[in-house]
């Protein structure tokens, strides 16, 4: 790492984690961040939804939630980045302090409930800034407002989807924070298929968008079926899930002081269950719709394993706190290194490569 690099990481973790956020995502903003990545190795890139992704590692939400620094995000070398949670209304979130460092546990605890500059501030940034495709995609994160009545929840998405739709490379319904209250009954079958079916009627026809929804870890079995089966319902078709969100549950494990504050858990102790998330839904789901999985990847090797249990991208944010940029050009030359020695030509070879040996 550059001498400048890592003092500018050691002012940010000497912080107080809301204020070293606001502060990284303002030096992005003045064009502080790094110059233009080298070009990805094209073993790296994965095709989907007509798309391609350059590599299959992307920036999960909550760091850009005003869409502020999409490219900058990517210029870091990601092959995609997803901003917000967005709402359609600004929102203040919630009382500080939100956000805690578990840094005994590689781990994040974060309570912000969706604040952002809602709809119009994401709406004005992402239509002006040039859709170089070629040098990453951008997701947006799509979420209720806290006031919205659960019936109306529907309205909310479907308004978000309409007006952000034609700017984003690909949409993510947030059904899944645990922050707002009410968000995550999104999840229960009839509310889901509301949520999907008005979202998908006010989308503009012309408008192809991939429609993704993103689920919470804390599902049990039988919920997780449900939402599987949904989404390859034919009037409610998903394109894809993202697996998980933060986890409400805290592992005896932590050992952090923060470990008891309210709020969602990220980072490496969620490692275990986004795991098992995505080995539920791949079974059901393989080649049917693909899965995004995010949960505690901090490494190489994590990342393998998740495009070999049958992810077809990955996503990170946690892991990138305590590590700051350098570690996507890592996780890439790590990534190729491991795929040569497994004699795994392409991500795109390395993807459900274990569902096929199981099936073989
Ligand atoms: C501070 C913070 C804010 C987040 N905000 C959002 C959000 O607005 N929408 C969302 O879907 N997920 C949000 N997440 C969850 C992440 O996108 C991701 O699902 C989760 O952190 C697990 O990945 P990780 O272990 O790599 O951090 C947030 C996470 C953190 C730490």
């Amino acid at each position: 790492m550059k001498p400048v690099e890592s003092m500018f990481l050691s002012l940010l973790h000497g912080m107080d984690p809301e204020k070293a956020h606001d502060l990284s995502v303002r030096t992005l903003a003045r064009g502080l961040g790094p110059g233009l990545p080298p070009p990805d190795d094209p073993a790296l890139a994965v095709e989907l939804w007509g798309r391609r992704f350059n590599n299959p590692i992307g920036l999960a939400a909550g760091y850009d939630k005003n869409a502020l620094v999409p490219d900058a995000c990517l210029r870091m070398g990601f092959g995609f980045v997803e901003v917000g949670g967005i709402t359609p209304l600004p929102q203040p979130g919630n009382e500080r302090p939100r956000l805690f460092r578990l840094p005994e546990d590689g781990a994040i605890i974060n309570r912000m409930g969706l604040n952002n500059e809602g709809m119009i501030v994401a709406y004005d940034r992402l239509s002006r800034r040039p859709r170089w495709q070629d040098r990453g995609l951008v997701a947006a994160n799509l979420a209720m407002n806290a006031d919205t009545p659960i019936e109306h929840a529907a309205d909310d998405y479907a308004t978000l989807a309409a007006v952000l739709g034609p700017h984003c490379d690909l949409l993510v319904l947030n059904l899944s924070s645990p922050n707002t209250q009410g968000l995550r009954r999104l999840q229960e079958p009839d509310l889901l298929r509301g949520v999907i079916r008005r979202v998908r009627a006010a989308m503009p026809t012309r408008v192809t968008t991939p429609l993704l929804a993103k689920i919470s870890p804390d599902l049990t079995d039988a919920e997780m079926e449900a939402i599987a089966r949904i989404a390859v319902e034919a009037d409610n078709p998903l394109d894809g899930l993202v697996c998980v969100n933060t986890t409400t549950t805290r592992p005896d494990s932590l050992k952090s002081p923060a470990r008891e504050a309210p709020g969602g858990l990220s980072g490496a102790p969620l490692k275990a269950r986004a795991l098992e998330v995505l080995h539920f839904m791949a079974a059901r789901l393989f080649g049917r719709v693909p899965i995004v999985s995010v949960g505690g990847i901090a490494t190489a090797q994590d990342v393998l394993e998740r495009l070999r249990a049958g992810a077809s991208l990955v996503q990170l944010y946690s892991a990138l706190s305590y590590t700051g940029p350098r570690l996507i050009p890592t996780l890439k030359a790590d990534l190729l290194a491991l795929m040569r020695e497994q004699g795994i030509a392409s991500v795109s070879d390395a993807i459900g490569a274990d569902l096929r040996a199981a099936a073989a």
